[in-house]
């Protein structure tokens, strides 16, 4: 298909990928003994802290009877069902004791799981490893539920967002996002709507718009915007060379799953920020933006800018969510027209090669040839 020619994506827009970490709560929302629940690509998950604070997180279903274990007990080792009082390594989900049990049953509890996923803490989020929708106690052969052997492959280090100098500052935000994943994603990656959607007078409005040519390059796994000056018409980069009296330059990665890295460098000055869009449900997506800085940690311009500016961007891209879901209800055919979606493209066209090279466990076949500059106006 020519590139020029409005298209629908060929491919299954609302998969979602299996394989990959997801942040699942941060941080903060997990606290001392509590058992809290999270919700992971339509995995009903409860995540909590063992005595040593080391996060966790199981299938929210016990496999005797389906019950959430989100209500049972937690003794900082094994979490208790509230049901039949089954109880369950928390790390392993391995099943413990079962009280009805008489001294001479011969039933082996310890071949019985709850499913449990690998879970690890890092940037201020839980990050939970979601190889398949059981847990890793699970083949996809499907065992008979509950009594399986230990099955799955091991998970990859977790992301981790990059930082350039001991110290820094880090702050998060986020936002409920009431659509899917692909829709949240491509929103994230799309230049064409800032003009429109995030109209300020200290930012940009429509009158700013002009050309734009910016150079990509494949990445493994996503795409790179490569460093280049950041955009002379938005007036925080302006005043970012006042203060830092270097030139700044930016690099954005778009990476699978869910992504979004920007980079902007000032000489010895950094920011590095990520925004993730984490498929909770089919029709509901979480936006998480972490930034870290060292920007002039006396004079807090970044720090309006994440905590002030950060917020208003997001509330304005949540609400244009909001009001596209209306559409949504009655159309959800897309075009994605020449080089200002070309970005949302090859999200599409990433997904689609990572599901075939997990088909076929053949390597993954890059949809992006080379370095190629995009031209569009925003
Ligand atoms: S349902 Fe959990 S112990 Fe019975
Ligand atoms: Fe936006």
């Amino acid at each position: 298909m020519s590139d020029n020619t409005p298209s629908q994506p060929s491919d299954p827009t609302s998969d979602m990928l299996w394989g990959f970490w997801y942040p699942a709560l941060r941080s903060d929302q997990l606290r001392g003994g509590k058992l809290e629940r999270a919700m992971l690509l339509e995995v009903p998950l409860v995540l909590g802290r063992d005595a040593a604070g080391k996060p966790f997180a199981l299938r929210d279903v016990c496999p005797h009877r389906a019950f959430p274990l989100s209500f049972g007990r937690f003794d900082g080792a094994s979490v208790e069902c509230a049901y039949h009082g089954w109880q369950f390594d928390a790390h392993t989900g391995q099943c413990r004791h079962i009280p009805s049990l008489t001294s001479d049953s011969k039933l082996k509890c310890d071949r019985i799981y709850a499913g449990s996923f690998p879970c690890e803490e890092r940037d201020g989020y839980v990050w939970v490893f979601m190889a398949n929708p059981e847990g890793r106690n699970f083949t996809s052969a499907g065992t008979s539920a509950g009594i399986a052997p230990n099955a799955a492959p091991s998970a990859p280090p977790a992301p981790e967002l990059p930082t350039f100098s001991a110290g820094y500052q880090i702050s998060h935000l986020w936002a409920d996002l009431p659509c899917s994943v692909d829709h949240g994603i491509i929103g994230l990656m799309d230049p064409a709507h800032g003009p429109f959607v995030h109209q300020a007078w200290w930012w940009r409005s429509r009158r700013s718009i002009r050309d734009k040519a910016k150079q990509f390059e494949p990445i493994p796994n996503g795409f790179r915007m490569s460093p280049h000056a950041p955009s002379s018409n938005s007036a925080p980069y302006k005043l970012l060379k006042l203060i830092t009296g270097e030139p700044a330059t930016t690099t954005i990665d778009f990476v699978l799953p869910n992504q979004r890295f920007e980079q902007i460098r000032a000489g010895k000055y950094w920011l590095s920020s990520r925004t993730t869009v984490t498929p909770m449900r089919r029709d509901l997506c979480r936006l998480d933006f972490v930034a870290a800085w060292n920007i002039l940690p006396w004079f807090p311009v970044v720090s309006f800018i994440i905590h002030v500016l950060g917020p208003r961007f997001i509330r304005q891209d949540t609400e244009v969510i909001e009001k596209q879901a209306l559409g949504l209800k009655y159309e959800d055919r897309m075009m994605l027209v020449d080089d200002a979606d070309r970005q949302a493209r090859w999200y599409f066209e990433l997904k689609a090669a990572h599901l075939e090279s997990q088909r076929t466990g053949a390597p993954m076949r890059h949809p992006v040839s080379g370095p190629i500059t995009l031209r569009w106006r925003s």
